[in-house]
């Protein structure tokens, strides 16, 4: 059973993972995060604080709010200290290999009861479970960019997932101000799996020199109604973690035609263009 006292961990401390984090000591949880790369995890706390920071300026935060939320944040030096969480939230690399295997390490630590639920985008939350010890505890908890933000969240189930598991999670993210969603673990879930065509048309649209970037970005925003533009939106996203959702949706549905990768965004990805994190995507961000 999940409360508001109930020790979250997050592993990854990426953007989503940074986000994710951020939202869970915003509801008033304990968080600890953890990144295999020495000294990321304090990197996230400091920009998140320095966002935070941002919104006590504009006068919609209380500085003691900013302050509390930062001091339940935590880095964890090793896996070893996340013993006492009962939800683990990992948001690692998109690879299955690397899911599995946090998973089963935190298998050796954790309690039994405790939750394991993955922020992976695409990949099948049956086959991340596979391998791990009680496998029905092992669930999809898919939030979106910026997960500050944006409401809705994904509780995706595999086939071993059990229904008190599903039921604690989206209890959890409608107390964390979330708009659940439930749905079976199938490449891309519902939002990565309808949305694949909509990059990939305006990937193909920049292809075919239809129109430059900013005319198909605006074109979409301006007239369809849509926040930011395709483009624009795998910027935001990260052109790395795009692509990778894209590949793992095109190959979990038999190389279909119409989920293939776009060479462009290869190129992007191979060339370190990674979009916003990295200052140049598509775009140059500042
Ligand atoms: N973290 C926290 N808060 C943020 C933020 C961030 N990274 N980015 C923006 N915000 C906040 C701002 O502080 C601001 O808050 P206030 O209104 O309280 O001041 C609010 O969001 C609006 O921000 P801005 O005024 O700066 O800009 P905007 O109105 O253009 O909104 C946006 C920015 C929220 C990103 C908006 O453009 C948007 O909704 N874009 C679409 C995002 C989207 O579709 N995300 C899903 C991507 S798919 C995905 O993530 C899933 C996957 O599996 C890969």
């Amino acid at each position: 059973m999940l409360t508001p006292h109930s020790i979250i961990a997050v592993i990854g401390s990426g953007t989503m993972g940074a986000g994710i984090a951020q939202v869970a000591a915003q509801a008033g949880h304990t968080v600890k995060i953890y990144d295999i790369q020495d000294g990321a995890a304090r990197r996230a706390i400091d920009n998140i604080a320095t966002s935070l920071s941002a919104r006590v300026a504009k006068g919609k935060l209380a500085e003691g709010d900013k302050n509390a939320i930062v001091s339940r944040l935590t880095a964890a030096q090793e896996l070893g200290e996340l013993a006492d969480a009962a939800l683990v939230i990992e948001a690692a690399a998109e690879q299955i290999d690397i899911k599995q295997s946090i998973f089963r390490e935190l298998a050796a630590v954790c309690s039994p009861e405790a939750i394991f639920a993955s922020n992976t985008s695409s990949i099948s939350i049956t086959a991340i479970a596979s391998g791990v010890e009680h496998p029905q505890r092992v669930a999809g908890l898919h939030f979106f960019n910026p997960a500050p933000v944006m409401k809705l969240v994904e509780v995706v189930s595999g086939l071993e997932t059990s229904p008190t598991v599903l039921e604690s999670l989206t209890a959890l993210a409608l107390r964390w101000g979330k708009q659940p969603v439930r749905c079976h673990s199938t490449p891309g879930f519902i939002v990565n799996r309808v949305a694949r065509p909509f990059y990939a048309e305006a990937w193909r649209a920049l292809e075919e020199n239809v129109a430059p970037a900013g005319v198909i970005d605006a074109a979409l925003r301006d007239c369809g109604g849509f926040p930011m533009g395709p483009l624009a939106l795998t910027d935001l996203i990260g052109q790395d973690v795009n692509f990778a959702v894209t590949c793992s949706v095109f190959n979990g549905f038999w190389q279909e035609r119409r989920f293939l990768p776009s060479l462009i965004q290869q190129e992007l990805v191979l060339g370190k263009r990674l979009g916003k994190k990295t200052g140049q995507g598509v775009y140059r961000w500042p």
